[in-house]
């Protein structure tokens, strides 16, 4: 099983595809599953500015495209930072689709790392509670 440090790596490998011609800001991110697997992602953006996907994302879609949706943390890497940038507003909705709050989350740039929580990042998240209610 992969922890953090091991994580925050495969993050920062993934961020060497970024593909970000418009931003030059590289991110990187990394998804382990339960059985150890790990997923990465990267940023690819798009001409059509609007159309980027993040990193965070790419990685939850390549799992979940994958079959995978058993998540057990998440590390981000921005090498073009010094400090650490926390996953955008889309990215954390997308994550709580399938991780709770207890869902531990690391993002770190080259002079600063946070470990944290889902919860901390994405609060009053109704989304488990509305299950199969409606
Ligand atoms: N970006 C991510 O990949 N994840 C984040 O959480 C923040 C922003 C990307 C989008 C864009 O390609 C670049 O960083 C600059 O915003």
């Amino acid at each position: 099983m992969a922890d953090s440090d091991e994580l925050l790596e495969r993050a920062r490998c993934a961020a060497e595809s970024s593909y970000c011609p418009y931003s030059r800001f590289r991110v990187g991110a990394a998804l382990l599953c339960s059985d150890g697997t790990v997923f990465t992602g990267t940023n690819v953006e798009n001409r059509s500015y609007g159309l980027t996907n993040c990193a965070e994302r790419s990685a939850v879609f390549s799992a979940v495209s994958a079959g995978r949706r058993d998540f057990q943390a998440m590390a981000i890497c921005t090498p073009d930072s010094e400090s650490a940038v926390a996953p955008c507003g889309a990215c954390r909705q997308v994550l709580s689709e399938f991780a709770g709050e207890d869902f531990p989350v690391t993002f770190a740039g080259e002079k600063q790392r946070v470990d944290t929580t889902l919860g901390q990042l994405y609060p009053y998240d109704s989304l488990h509670d509305l299950r199969g209610k409606n």
